[in-house]
């Protein structure tokens, strides 16, 4: 479920321009305590970096536009603001970052509470802490990764600056180490590790305790031409226990079989037996695991 819940406010535009209302109790899901408003931000100064245990608000950026980051502990969204005929519901127990403000910004805030110091939480690791409730099973995710809307399995690790589009699957237990793109559409199996610097594009499937070495290739376009699609992405699964070495290149449409082993640098451009060891390019088999060696 999105952490994106936008408030439509009431408005009414005639000759004389545009009025726009925000009553609690219609539009405003609580009893507005409180107003306050951000103006004349720095574009290069992010604000927030704060959950509230209760405050529930409502952000309009009334003139202007800039960015808000939710975080529930589990995924991250960014949001634009740039429409004062709705505004954005903050809930409790939601960490906010607001950026990339324009410099005629006029962040408009209406508030549950007044102030009270004792319901922020200004630390990132006490709020993720907080936000398992119990729950030690819940996925870490880096306050620096950029999660869409996704499944992500408990006990799962996603690590600084990985980018995860709409609609991946990632299993539970995984490892998704620092800079990796996960596209939409891939689905991660369980106990998967992918080291850094790998882009697991639309069409690949890991299955489960797969490895993947820091910098693999996949690549799911067999002909590539600049902004021409193909109507379909190649399929390329990595089936279960399979590990492919550092810097190894895995063409489209090809199978790496069960408990596989693909040496570093090797470029895959066929099918892999199961249990099978390949190295070079083409990649060749270089010898067979046996079943208690795999
Ligand atoms: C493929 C691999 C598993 C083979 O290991 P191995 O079965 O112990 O094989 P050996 O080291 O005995 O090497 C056998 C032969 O293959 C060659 N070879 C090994 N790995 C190779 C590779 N990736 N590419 C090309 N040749 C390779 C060796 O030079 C050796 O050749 P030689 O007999 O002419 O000297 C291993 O070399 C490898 O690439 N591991 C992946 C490491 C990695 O990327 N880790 C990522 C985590 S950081």
């Amino acid at each position: 479920m999105s952490l994106v819940r936008w408030i439509d406010l009431k408005s009414l535009t005639d000759a004389r321009g545009q009025l726009c209302v925000a009553e609690a109790g219609a539009q405003v899901p609580f009893t507005i305590r409180r107003v306050y408003y951000l103006c004349d931000p720095q574009p290069d100064e992010p604000r927030g970096f704060h959950a509230h245990k209760a405050l529930e608000q409502v952000a309009i950026c009334v003139a202007g536009a800039c960015s808000f980051v939710l975080d529930d502990g589990r995924k991250r969204e960014n949001v634009r603001l740039d429409d004062p005929t709705r505004g954005l519901y903050v809930g409790p127990m939601l960490w906010r970052e607001m950026h990339d403000f324009t410099p005629d910004c006029v962040l408009l805030v209406l508030a549950s509470a007044i102030y009270d110091e004792a319901d922020y939480i200004r630390d990132y690791g006490e709020f993720i802490e907080a936000t398992k409730n119990g729950n030690e099973d819940a996925p870490f995710i880096h306050q620096l990764a950029d999660v869409r809307e996704v499944t992500i399995g408990a006990r799962s690790r996603i690590w600084q600056f990985v980018v995860i589009l709409d609609k991946a699957v990632i299993g539970s237990d995984c490892n998704i180490c620092a800079h990796v793109l996960i596209e939409g559409g891939t689905i991660i199996g369980d106990r998967v590790t992918i080291k850094s610097g790998v882009q697991v594009w639309d069409g690949v499937t890991l299955e489960n305790d797969v490895f993947i070495g820091p910098n693999v290739t996949f690549a799911n376009d067999p002909f590539p031409r600049s902004r021409q699609k193909p109507s379909a992405y190649s399929r390329t699964i990595v089936k279960s226990g399979a590990s492919i070495g550092a810097n190894a290149t895995i063409l489209p449409g090809v199978t790496v079989g069960a408990n596989a082993m693909v040496g570093a640098g090797s470029l895959v451009s066929r099918n892999v037996p199961d249990g099978a060891v390949v190295i070079g390019n083409p990649a060749r088999v270089l010898r067979t695991l046996s079943a208690e060696s795999e």
